[in-house]
Parts: C-alpha cells; sequence; structure tokens
C-alpha cells in the first residue's frame, strides 16, 4: 500500500489531528483511563504509559505488518487549549475499501469533536487514497457511536447477532457504510499531491 503524505497534520476548525507517534502516549494516556469509554468495546484501558509508546511507536510505520494495508492513527487535540481529547484510526484495505474507529475522553463528549475528526478522515480517505467504500463495526447498545455514524452520513447495511463476544458476553453488532460521493472527471482522487505538512 502506498501512503499518501503520512506524517501530515491535519487541521480543522477546532481540531489539530497529528498522525500519532510515540510520544503521543503520555498525551493521550490520561484521557483513556475513564472506563466509561470501554463499555461496549472488546478493549480496556491501557495498563501503562509504556505500552501505549510500545503500541504508538508500532504504528508509527502506518502499514499493517505485511505492508498490503494502511493502518491510520491520529491524536486529536484543541486548537484553543493544545489539550489531547482522543484518537481516530482508519485502516485502508487493498481494494480501497477502509475502516474507521475512534475513542474520545469521557469528558470531551458531546462537543462534537468525534463528529469534526471524522469528517476531516473521510475526506482524506476519499479525495486522497481513492476509497470507495468506508465501514465501521459498533455494538447495538453503543448509542453515541451510532448516533455520530448516521450523522457522519453512514448507513446501517447489516446486522450481526452475537457478532462479536467481549467482557463476559456476546455484543450485537451493526456494520455501518458509507460510500463515496460520485465524482466528476475532475475530481477523482489525486495520488500527485506535493508534500505539504498542514492540509
Ligand atoms: C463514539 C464517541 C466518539 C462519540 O462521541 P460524541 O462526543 O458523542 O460524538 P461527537 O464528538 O461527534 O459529539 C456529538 C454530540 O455533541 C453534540 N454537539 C455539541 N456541539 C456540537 C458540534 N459543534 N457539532 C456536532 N455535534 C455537537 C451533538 O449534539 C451530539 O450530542 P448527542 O449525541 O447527545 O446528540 C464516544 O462516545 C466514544 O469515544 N466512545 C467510546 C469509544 C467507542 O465506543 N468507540 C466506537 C467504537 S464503534
Amino acid at each position: 500500500m502506498q501512503l499518501i503524505h503520512p506524517e501530515s497534520v491535519l487541521q480543522t476548525e477546532r481540531l489539530v489531528l497529528e498522525p500519532i507517534k510515540q510520544r503521543h502516549a503520555t498525551l493521550l494516556y490520561p484521557i483513556l483511563q475513564d472506563s466509561r469509554i470501554y463499555q461496549y468495546i472488546p478493549q480496556e484501558p491501557p495498563a501503562s504509559v509504556e505500552m501505549l509508546e510500545q503500541r504508538y511507536q508500532k504504528l508509527e510505520r502506518r502499514l499493517s505488518p505485511v505492508g498490503d494495508e494502511a493502518w491510520l492513527n491520529w491524536a486529536v487535540c484543541l486548537k484553543l487549549t493544545g489539550q489531547y481529547v482522543g484518537r481516530v484510526e482508519a485502516s485502508v484495505l487493498p481494494n480501497r475499501n477502509a475502516y474507521l474507529a475512534y475513542v474520545f475522553g469521557f469528558q470531551f463528549w458531546g462537543n462534537g469533536y468525534a463528529t469534526e475528526a471524522s469528517q476531516r478522515i473521510l475526506q482524506l480517505l476519499f479525495d486522497d487514497y481513492g476509497v470507495t467504500e468506508v465501514k465501521s463495526e459498533v455494538d447495538t447498545r453503543n448509542e453515541a457511536s451510532v448516533r455520530l455514524l448516521e450523522r457522519l452520513g453512514f448507513e446501517q447495511v447489516e446486522y450481526r447477532a452475537a457478532g462479536d463476544f467481549f467482557k463476559g458476553s456476546p455484543s450485537d453488532e451493526y456494520i455501518y457504510r458509507k460510500v463515496v460521493a460520485i465524482q466528476s472527471v475532475e475530481q477523482q482522487p489525486n495520488t500527485a499531491l506535493e508534500p505539504n505538512n498542514e492540509r
């Protein structure tokens, strides 16, 4: 998989999205401790800063171990204060389909930050990577995530009873999907952009 400007910092109205690096572990660790974040996802709070550092260091490669998928992760911080509020991840498969996931600190929910960050990532997936559809898997009880996906224009395309199992019980899942808007020839994916550190 050819990465497109993998080190570019992205901007939105209120947010800065930095490609994740080892150094983000100390910045994100405190906001990732709240157990309410993990109610409907298999993960648990990171056990230590060191473990999170190891994980983020591996993600600096921005590729799957085999190299055929782009594994893109951004640390999201507030422009105004520099406070780190969450992380967004996108995986791009060789067939140009992608998966989107996100986790934000509990105290920052309800401000539209996840919407704003995800919209920018979707734009990057469609415009830079030529992605044709993005999917997201969500536990049916995860109302905040369902609302977010629908706000982003995703549609529910599948229901999987007991699609996963974690924390001692089955997880029924919705699969949500967003497909690329039909583009004119002039708006085809641009893979010949000049390097740019702030887009
Ligand atoms: C999923 C998750 C990121 C959603 O966070 P969120 O704060 O609800 O989402 P947003 O940041 O887009 O905020 C939307 C909410 O803020 C409100 N809001 C306030 N200002 C807003 C603005 N400027 N723009 C958009 N929404 C705004 C919206 O009304 C909405 O509230 P509502 O859901 O009560 O209707 C969060 O719940 C989370 O991190 N969960 C744990 C991890 C997880 O479950 N991940 C998903 C796995 S599938």
